[in-house]
């Protein structure tokens, strides 16, 4: 039997068994409170297994009242193969019908969500995905950057020519000295963000960055600095809205690109991310490969599969 939840009570200890990914796992209180508290206009379903084998976390936002988003399905192990996780995804499907979804997304609902889509290595729901007549209609991926080399000597690949390549014993925070001095040379300062910011970022990039620069602020185990010049923001990084671990969004003014500010932001935030004793940090539905590759050698690991699929 299929009904309600009442609240998120019992479901980070129900994930932190049914996810299988240990990261996820780990996670799993902070992905069951994080879904809980999403931003303004967005409904959230949340239906159950009656007898505490299984959960789905769906929701369908004003931003696109037609497209529903099932976010999060997971069964026990020991439940599994009985059509407990088919049984919840229709019944998420069904409560997504009636609010007037008329397309249903295996995947986030971005500014607040666990995954972008279904790691692939998550066979079972891939499985189940295709079984119940979803389609792979995009494809994301995180990167990994790993906090502990923050500080190591950067590889000068061969024939490259960087302004600082003849300092011996160049790295990373070395690199990031340099090119916070140039910025201050050019006039920019870093700084913590204030409540400034999540405007600003309203103003270039919309409400759902806004809500994650405002989700970063003033919280345990998250951040956001901005770059500033005569008092005009030029750019933003922002880690922790989503769960401690992620880094991200981060934007530079369209009239700043170029002055290297992106790379300054995504490592205060790392720096900040590893002091908080986290060893590696997500970058979260990544954009530009080759930037964050270059920037802090980061690396793409996991790779979301978004099913779509009409009602
Ligand atoms: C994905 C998951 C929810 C499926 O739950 P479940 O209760 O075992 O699923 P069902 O028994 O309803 O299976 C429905 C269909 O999915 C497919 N399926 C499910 N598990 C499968 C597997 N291990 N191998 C192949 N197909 C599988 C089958 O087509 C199955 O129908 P069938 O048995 O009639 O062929 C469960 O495996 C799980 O919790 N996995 C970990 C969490 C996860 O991956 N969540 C998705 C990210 S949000």
């Amino acid at each position: 039997m299929i009904g309600e939840l009442d609240g998120v009570g019992g479901v980070g200890a129900l994930l932190a068994r049914a996810l299988d990914l240990p990261e996820d796992a780990a996670e799993a209180d902070v992905l069951a409170n994080r879904l809980a508290a999403p931003p303004r206009g967005r409904v959230v379903v949340r239906v159950g297994a009656s007898d505490g084998t299984g959960v789905a976390f769906a929701s369908i936002s004003d931003a696109d009242p037609r497209l529903g988003h099932v976010e999060l399905l997971a069964v026990l192990p020991e439940a599994r193969r009985r059509g407990v996780g088919a049984a919840l995804l229709r019944a998420a499907e069904e409560r997504l019908a009636a609010l007037g979804a008329t397309r249903v997304r295996l995947g986030g609902n971005p500014p607040c969500y666990a995954w972008p889509g279904i790691d692939v290595r998550y066979t079972p729901a891939v499985c189940l995905a295709r079984r119940a007549g979803y389609k792979v209609t995009d494809t994301a991926w995180n990167m990994t950057a790993d906090l502990t080399r923050l500080n190591q000597p950067t590889e000068a690949r061969p024939g490259e020519t960087r302004p600082d390549e003849t300092q011996p014993g160049k790295t990373r925070s070395d690199e990031t000295r340099l090119d916070e001095s140039r910025l201050e040379g050019q006039g920019v300062k870093v700084l913590p963000a204030g409540p400034d910011a999540a405007p600003w970022v309203r103003s270039i990039w919309g409400d759902g960055w806004a809500w994650e620069v405002e989700q970063s602020l003033g919280r345990d185990g998250a951040g956001c600095y901005v770059a500033v010049r005569d008092g005009e923001i030029l750019g933003f990084a922002a880690y922790g809205a989503n769960r401690p671990s992620w880094f991200g969004p981060m934007g530079t003014a369209p009239a700043a690109e170029g002055l290297g500010v992106g790379r300054v932001l995504l490592r205060r935030c790392l720096a900040d991310q590893h002091s908080l004793g986290l060893r590696s940090a997500q970058i979260g539905w990544a954009g530009p490969i080759g930037f964050y590759s270059k920037a802090v050698a980061a690396r793409v690991e996991r790779v979301f599969w978004i099913y779509t699929k009409d009602l």
